[in-house]
């Protein structure tokens, strides 16, 4: 399939979410992230396929591996790249998310990518703008490059994703991560459990179509992929847990707990990890199994892929979403 085709099959004007895309959408995408892959282990990694094209980077929220990535994925494919710094803003003079988007594009950028602490936030703001926008995280609702990224690389490591049965643990009710992996594993064929205190699940998950367990050994029987969650406590008010060390006890990744997943299951994190909060060290830095620093790197591909995609859907006639 070459390129043109591939943006036949994503016909998107925004990504601010997994929620609804289509197995052939997502494999468009994780297909296309493929060629970036390759081009990103050369020595030249330039392309021109965004010659001209502006990208505003618009955190709210901190950020190292989704703002670098997409700087370096705007970068590389020749676009011009502009990292606004919300901490020395006009935001810091009470200017609201709506009337900055519209402010930055009155000056006409190609795509916004928004990371911003409220759910829902990111979508209202690409009904107010022209360009492109890309979800770079919106409270704990979704961050859909996260997922891509995951896919990509469960994809590399193991060949396919339906009929794996993949563990998400630890702070579900807090994680967008979580959400969009929800979505794309289930829509992908993938068997998906959530493993966490019943105190960090959310209410009704199940109707997602996944199993919860509230028991690490039980939950993570004969799992082929093992995906930890920070605790996000930049997002809880009140108490969640008794202590941390309570915590690492019961849900903390280490070689016991693994014990009881397939032999090679492969540990993926979405960073920035806890080291003995959620996952203990030597796990985390398990050279055969796990995939955290493989992660990072497709995490440059994908965005490539995503921010070729949706710029060339700017000039085709009226895409389904917009
Ligand atoms: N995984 C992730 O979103 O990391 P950052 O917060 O560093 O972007």
């Amino acid at each position: 399939m070459d390129n043109a085709e591939r943006l036949f099959e994503f016909p998107h004007r925004h990504l601010l979410g997994i929620e609804g895309l289509t197995p052939v959408e997502i494999t468009a995408l994780l297909d296309h992230s493929e060629t970036y892959v390759e081009q990103n282990r050369q020595t030249n990694k330039k392309k021109s396929v965004l010659s001209g094209r502006t990208i505003i980077n618009l955190f709210y929220e901190d950020s190292t591996r989704t703002r670098t990535s997409f700087e370096l994925a705007g970068k590389r494919l020749g676009g011009d790249v502009i990292n606004m710094s919300v901490s020395t803003s006009s935001v810091k003079k009470g200017e609201t998310l709506i009337d900055t988007a519209m402010t930055l594009n009155a000056m006409h950028p190609d795509v916004l990518v928004v990371r911003h602490p409220d759910s829902g936030s990111v979508k209202l703001l690409s009904e107010k703008v022209n360009c492109a926008v890309i979800n770079g995280g919106d409270g704990a609702h979704e961050h859909p490059t996260q997922a891509l990224l995951d896919a990509l690389t469960i994809r590399r490591r193991i060949g396919h994703i339906q009929g794996l049965r993949i563990a998400i643990c630890g702070d579900i009710l807090h994680s967008r991560v979580a959400r969009s992996n929800i979505h794309l594993l289930t829509t992908m064929g993938a068997r998906v459990r959530l493993i966490a205190p019943k105190t960090l699940i959310p209410t009704d998950v199940e109707r997602m179509g996944v199993e919860v367990f509230n028991d690490m050994k039980a939950g993570l029987e004969d799992c082929d992929i093992v995906m930890m969650l920070r605790l996000q406590k930049e997002r809880m008010n009140g108490n969640y847990l008794p202590s941390v060390r309570e915590y690492f006890h019961f849900f903390g990744l280490d070689y016991g707990k693994l014990s009881v997943a397939n032999p090679n299951a492969l540990i993926m994190h979405p960073g920035p990890m806890n080291r003995g909060v959620e996952i203990d060290s030597e796990v985390a830095d398990d050279f055969g199994r796990s995939a955290i620093h493989e992660q990072v790197e497709m995490g440059v591909a994908v965005r490539m892929a995503v921010l070729e995609i949706l710029t060339a859907n700017l000039d085709q006639p009226a895409p389904r979403n917009l």
